[in-house]
């Protein structure tokens, strides 16, 4: 088969990582049969530096004629003023945030797994590391505070800023529909994650989530406040399979649960769309400070490309290819700086990706 991809290197470190996930779709694509298309796309600081603008109006069609997105990250160092010294809604984040918006991608997934021949890295006590844990955050990414009316103004003298957090329940139902789909491929439960005590938007989360669980009786669905979630995620992250949460709480819950790993540099994600079109991109960012040095793990980046194959394309045995290559390398001993432990051999990102792409 033939696949178009839009490649979105970004800034930072984006470019080295994702010219080695190209290495390795490269490698599956003559493994396999298939031809691998990209078009390289500007997003971001380079995207203003290039045009004035984080995401150009042809970018955001380019990226739409696409199969699907790949992209390594946008970004810099707030001190960098070009980029930063701008209105909100020219820096690099606010790109992310339109392609978000632009491409329909209100569900991401992020997985948080304790990766066997990383324990060490784990920063939680080796009682609960020895335990392993393997969840997925199932984040909405189109609405919430995010995308809400926003405003800053003087109110009788003071400065007063507003940020509007909205739900609809089409928004929630069609989130959990995903979450509950996810967690019926997985280990079958779902933990929503809200402020129900609290907040309107959660109580009609809550009541949604409910109503959706409903259609899938073979999935056990909990509730937690999220307070309590940012608790148990370092107290006991072996207890959560799937969870689901709207866009602000996932984007707290999904850092944590990447820095429980020990390992933030191995974690992909995935951004989908109500089509086959998704945005696959690692969850971690565009780290400047490393940037050029060849010192960046592609890994996060390279299991994004086999989320891709996966959600996508629908190339299944393609993906569990790259996992297991992924696997391989690891167990061979092979690291990058950021997960070196002693006796390993360490290896720059370029070498990393030449690797996985032998084992393929
Ligand atoms: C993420 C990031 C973004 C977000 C930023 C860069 C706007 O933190 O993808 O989690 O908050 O969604
Ligand atoms: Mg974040």
């Amino acid at each position: 088969m033939n696949y178009n991809i839009a490649v979105i290197p970004g800034d930072g470190i984006g470019p080295e990582i994702v010219r080695e996930a190209r290495k390795v779709l490269d490698r599956v694509g003559k493994k396999f049969g298939h031809t691998f298309n990209y078009k390289e796309l500007l997003m971001g600081g380079i995207s203003i530096d290039t045009y004035g603008v984080p995401l150009t109006d042809e970018t955001l069609l380019e990226a739409k004629k696409s199969d699907s997105v790949l992209l390594g990250a946008v970004g810099g160092n707030v001190g960098n003023s070009r980029w930063y010294d701008v209105a909100p809604n020219l820096r690099p984040e606010a790109g992310l945030l339109a392609i978000r918006k632009g491409l329909g991608l209100f569900a991401n997934i992020r997985p948080a797994y304790l990766y066997e021949e990383l324990k060490d890295s784990c920063p939680l006590k080796a009682e609960i590391a020895a335990e392993g844990f393997d969840m997925v955050i199932m984040r909405e990414l189109t609405g919430g505070l995010y995308f809400g009316e926003r405003h800053t103004s003087e109110v009788n003298g003071v400065m007063t800023a507003v940020d509007t957090l909205t739900y609809n329940e089409e928004e929630i139902r069609r989130i959990a529909i995903k979450g509950f789909e996810i967690a019926r491929k997985r280990r079958k439960k779902v933990t929503s994650v809200d402020k129900a005590n609290v907040l309107d938007s959660s109580r009609l989360w809550r009541k949604v989530v409910a109503e959706v669980a409903k259609d899938y009786p073979d999935v056990t669905l909990e509730n937690m406040l999220v307070d309590n979630c940012a608790m148990q995620l370092v107290k006991d992250p072996a207890q959560f399979d799937v969870i689901l949460t709207e866009n602000m709480f996932g984007d707290i819950l999904s850092d944590e649960a990447s820095m429980v790993t020990g390992s933030i540099g191995m974690l992909s994600s995935a951004s989908l769309s109500s089509s086959k079109l998704g945005l696959y991109e690692p969850s971690h960012g565009s780290a400047p400070d490393i940037a050029g040095q060849n010192i960046a793990n592609p890994i996060a980046t390279i299991l994004s490309a086999a989320m891709m194959l996966r959600y996508s394309f629908d190339l299944d045995a393609e993906a569990d290819a790259v996992e297991n290559a992924v696997k391989q390398v690891l167990s061979e001993g092979y690291r990058t700086v950021d997960i070196m432990s002693e006796g390993m051999t360490k290896v720059g990102t370029d070498k990393m990706g030449d690797l996985i792409a032998d084992r393929i």
